[in-house]
């Protein structure tokens, strides 16, 4: 997608056989890429959610298994880069999912080769990827197009940022919008800001505006009140895993959406690639749930609005909004029964959550 009307990417590999990342600690206030040249710095960049979003994490263990096997080819620094990557963030399974593509395609390989064949297969992660998600929009945009009404921008609820940024491309709970803007289907997105990362205030708004894309931002809390007022036509979010059962974990928040749209008739879709399925995870309850560090709810991080009137870059600052020494909690994911969901929306179409399996019967040698 786009960043100034140029095409972008978030992660990329560079000439000198180093990565870079667009940094999203710094959206939308700074436009700001980082190189990783070691294994340290990609689980570093995980971990600190300087690129975050389930694909968009896998894409970056997957080179950052590469650099590893810059520094260190042996099975032994192949075992030790895994299990630095997979300990950074719990929840979503793509990282596993990518950790284990590169184990499995590395271990028979010559260990003097192991780099460079390391280097052809996260690039090739990379561009599935991206494949993957443009598939999703494919598939989704038949269902924006099927509620779509004449004369009327259709009204998108999404949380989070399931977008471009969380992806290498395309996104996944946003592909359908941008096909559909592709389509000339109009459209206005509420984006849910997503505390307490703000994810949605800070990453989806700024790629929605982007691309041209009509949208508000609104507080979590206000999308009982827009869906009782007929105000959603249709809530599509991303997910960071899916169990066996059509059970989603996604970021937290998702489960109380997926509540006020059934209990208003609206439709509320999961879209998500085959690695963020997890065959061997039988029901939600086995997800794990991420548990970040309370500071994140503590305090907030914002542009000091006078800096520079809103233009790229302005100075930010970041503020406590609990009393002092106040004591908060952060689980950072939720977990969405499947009965709540209308659909999934993959790569080979959708299917309601219990008939998943369905779409990827090659896959399920995977489950326990
Ligand atoms: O904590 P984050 O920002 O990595 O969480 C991201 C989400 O929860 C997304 O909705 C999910 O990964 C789907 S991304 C295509």
């Amino acid at each position: 997608m786009n960043i100034n009307g140029q095409p972008a990417r978030t992660i990329w590999p560079r000439v000198d056989g180093n990565v870079e990342i667009i940094d999203q600690t710094a959206l939308p206030h700074r436009l700001e890429t980082r190189l990783l040249t070691t294994l340290a710095e990609a689980a570093e960049a995980i971990f600190v959610m300087r690129v975050r979003g389930a694909p968009l994490i896998g894409a970056t263990a997957a080179y950052g298994m590469a650099l590893a096997m810059r520094a260190d080819a042996s099975d032994a620094g192949l075992f030790a880069a895994a299990a630095t990557l997979i300990a950074t963030r719990p929840t979503a399974v793509n990282l596993r999912w990518a950790v284990e593509r590169m184990q499995r395609v590395l271990q028979p390989v010559p260990v003097a080769e192991r780099a460079a064949r390391a280097w052809a297969e996260a690039a090739l992660t990379c561009e599935e990827d991206v494949s993957l998600n443009a598939a999703i929009g494919q598939h989704g945009v038949a269902i924006l197009q099927g509620l779509a009404r004449p004369g009327q921008p259709l009204r998108v609820m999404t949380h989070c940022n399931a977008g471009w940024l969380a992806t290498v491309d395309w996104g996944t709970a946003l592909a359908p919008v941008y096909a559909a803007q592709a389509a000339g289907i109009p459209l206005f997105v509420w984006a849910s800001e997503t505390r307490p990362r703000n994810q949605g205030a800070s990453l989806t708004a700024w790629e929605l505006g982007q691309q041209g894309i009509g949208h508000a931002v609104i507080v979590d809390n206000a999308a009982g009140l827009l869906m009782r007022r007929g105000e959603v036509d249709v809530v599509i979010v991303g997910a960071d895993r899916v169990a066996a059962n059509g059970d989603v974990a996604n970021k937290i928040g998702t489960y109380l959406k997926a509540l006020a749209a059934f209990d208003n008739g609206i439709p509320f879709y999961v879209a998500v690639p085959s690695p963020t399925i997890d065959w061997r995870c039988p029901e939600g309850a086995q997800i794990p749930i991420e548990e970040r560090d309370a500071a994140e709810v503590t305090h907030v991080l914002g542009a000091l609005d006078d800096a520079v009137g809103g233009v790229l870059p302005c100075a930010t600052q970041t503020v406590r909004v609990v009393p002092a020494g106040a004591t908060a909690v952060n689980p950072a994911f939720d977990v969405t029964p499947a009965r709540l969901v209308t659909g999934i929306i993959t790569e080979r179409g959708i299917a309601a959550p219990d008939a998943l399996a369905g779409l990827f019967p090659d896959l399920l040698t995977a489950r326990p």
